[in-house]
Parts: C-alpha cells; sequence; structure tokens
C-alpha cells in the first residue's frame, strides 16, 4: 500500500489502476472512499472483499456531474432542481437504473436502482474525469469500522488491501452524503448525511423519512442494516453529562463536564458542521487502550446533528457480532 500526494502523475496513475479493475482509496468532502470501476462487477466485487463486508449493501457510483449521472440512471425532474442545487455536493440520489446502465449489478446488490451522487472534492473530480468511468466507492474502512476522514484512517483500516491511497488532507463534511430515494413517488430519506433534510425540503417540499432510520432512544436494528455499523471496539454510552475515571469523553459545547480520562471535543462553541468533521477522527482518537468506555455528551437532533446522532447510536448499538 502506497499513500501518494495527489498530483498529474499519482491521479493518472491511480485512474490507471481503476481500469485495470485495481482499488484507489480517494479522498471526497465527505470521507475517503475506496473507488472501483462502477462498471466492473470483479472490481465491485474486490471492494466487497477488501472492506469485509457481511453482506453485499449497495454502492454509491460517483461521477462528475447531473449530465454523467444521466448516462446510468433515469434521470427526473427532482432530480434535476436537487442536483441544481446540491452538486457537487454530499447528496447521493437513488433513481431507477437506466435501461442498458453499464453500473455493475454486484454495485447496486442487485437492485433496479442506482444510488448516484457528484462528490464536491477536486482530487475526487480529477480522479473520476481521468478514470472516464463511474466510480463505486463505499468508505475505505473495514465494515463495522468508523468512517476514515484522513488518508492514515485509511491505511490503518485497509493496509495492503488497497494498494494506493491518494491523501487530500482531511475531509471538510466529515459525515457521510444523505441518500435521498427518488425512484418512488415520494422522495424518502434513507441516510440522514452531509446535506441537512432542512436543505433539500427547502428545494422539493416535504419529504418521508425511511422506517429504517434509528431513531428515539434506543438503537433500531432494520433488517438489512448492521446496527453496529459506525462502531468503534470500545462500548459507547450517549446522553453523557457526567464522565467517570475510566471514560473517554467525546464532548460538545462549552460546558464540558470534569473527570474523564481523556476527553475531546466535538465543537467547544456548539457548531454542528465542525462537529461532524470532527466526530469520526476523535471517536478514533477515544477508541485506544486504557480506556474503558466512550462517553458521549447530547447533541441537538437538528440539521447535521441528525446524521451525528445517527451515526452515534449505531456506535452505541451494540449487536454481539464481532467487529
Ligand atoms: O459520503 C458518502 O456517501 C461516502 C463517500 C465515499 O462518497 N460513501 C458512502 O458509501 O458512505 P457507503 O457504501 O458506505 O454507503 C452507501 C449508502 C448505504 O447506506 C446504502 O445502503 C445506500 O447508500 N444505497 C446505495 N445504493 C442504494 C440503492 N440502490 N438503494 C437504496 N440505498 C442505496
Ligand atoms: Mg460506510
Amino acid at each position: 500500500m502506497r499513500v501518494a500526494e495527489p498530483t498529474a502523475q499519482s491521479v493518472a496513475e491511480a485512474a490507471r489502476l481503476l481500469r485495470d479493475g485495481q482499488l484507489v482509496a480517494f479522498p471526497t468532502e465527505t470521507v475517503y472512499g475506496l473507488g472501483g470501476d462502477a462498471t466492473n462487477e470483479r472490481a465491485v466485487a474486490a471492494i466487497f472483499a477488501a472492506k469485509g463486508r457481511p453482506q453485499f449493501n449497495p454502492l454509491i457510483s460517483h461521477v462528475l456531474d447531473a449530465e454523467a449521472a444521466q448516462q446510468f440512471v433515469r434521470w427526473n425532474d427532482t432530480a434535476d432542481r436537487l442536483a441544481a442545487r446540491f452538486w457537487p455536493g454530499p447528496l447521493t440520489l437513488v433513481l431507477p437504473r437506466s435501461e442498458g446502465s453499464p453500473i455493475a449489478l454486484l454495485a447496486t446488490a442487485g437492485l433496479d436502482t442506482v444510488a448516484i451522487r457528484a462528490p464536491a472534492h477536486p482530487v475526487a473530480q480529477a480522479l473520476i474525469r481521468a478514470t472516464g468511468r463511474p466510480i463505486a466507492g463505499p468508505s475505505a474502512n473495514r465494515s463495522g469500522a468508523v468512517s476514515p476522514t484522513r488518508a492514515e484512517h485509511v491505511a490503518e483500516s485497509l493496509g495492503d488491501r488497497v494498494p494506493l491511497i491518494l491523501d487530500g488532507g482531511p475531509c471538510l463534511v466529515g459525515v457521510e452524503s444523505t441518500v435521498l430515494d427518488l425512484s418512488a413517488a415520494t422522495p424518502t430519506l434513507l441516510r440522514p448525511g452531509g446535506v441537512p433534510r432542512e436543505a433539500i425540503e427547502a428545494v422539493i417540499g416535504p419529504i418521508s423519512v425511511s422506517h429504517a432510520l434509528p431513531s428515539g432512544d434506543s438503537p433500531h436494528k432494520s433488517p438489512g442494516q448492521l446496527a453496529s455499523h459506525y462502531a468503534p471496539a470500545r462500548p459507547v454510552r450517549l446522553g453523557a453529562t457526567s464522565a467517570g475515571p475510566d471514560e473517554g469523553l467525546l464532548a460538545f459545547g462549552p460546558s464540558v463536564p470534569p473527570g474523564a480520562m481523556l476527553t475531546y471535543n466535538l465543537s467547544p462553541s456548539g457548531d454542528l458542521a465542525e462537529a461532524a468533521a470532527n466526530l469520526f477522527a476523535q471517536m478514533r482518537a477515544l477508541d485506544r487502550p486504557g480506556i474503558g468506555r466512550i462517553a458521549v455528551m447530547a447533541i441537538p437532533e437538528t440539521g447535521l446533528g441528525l446524521a451525528i446522532n445517527d451515526r452515534l447510536r449505531r456506535a452505541a448499538a451494540d449487536d454481539g457480532t464481532a467487529r
């Protein structure tokens, strides 16, 4: 495994690897992606293998823009308005697979829909352009682990399972894209993420929210989705208002309870965008020997707080399986 600064040369090399069916980890504005040629089933299978995914969850195909997306999906009016407002950016649209769409079936886990997005990161864009193909890319971590927001997270998690990592620095958004299903009559939020629900509704009006989303106080286990998807190795306690000496504290806001063994603050000023960008890196930093448990202070359930809390609830949901 090699970590390379993104230059014209390293991007060209990465594109060669991708066209050859190999994998490349690349930065996006949300998290690092584990990229493979989305039209090559073997490359897509290699993605699942490298991640050690227990299921073939469908993957997002990354493209340059709305025009490119229309080669792969049946586009519609709603998609057009949302792409005009949020692309390139952290919004994934689920649309019907178009007739003769070359997207690998494994990439869509056999579904007749395709998840597609145009990432805002210049290195991701350069890579897509140089490859000349849509790039399938889940987060570049082993299945069930915390999503990577820095090149070194990818290297730690995947090691030699990926030949090349393009290092684009820390990801600015820090949580994955919002996934919105536009394949049925009513647009449905499948995963909260970098584009808040309110921002989407400001463009297309009310949307519905998938019941599969974890909500309320108890971890919700939905079929086909690992409840513990974003789990660190240590147990996670939510809604902390105090912290014990065996705990690592993930704080939020200006008033932080004393007493933890180690404390990181997602955002001392209480800024949700800053908190999202710090979330995975700080969770990793607290997930280390000597710390018995990770305590997390409450995060407001608005805007990006939805996506942050979704990840935190998954991190706290222990389904008892090995990670
Ligand atoms: O920000 C992101 O979205 C990152 C970066 C790398 O782009 N990618 C990412 O991919 O988070 P992944 O594979 O970890 O998550 C893809 C999500 C999953 O929740 C999956 O179930 C959903 O998108 N998805 C993909 N295809 C779908 C489809 N055809 N129908 C419904 N959901 C789909
Ligand atoms: Mg992931």
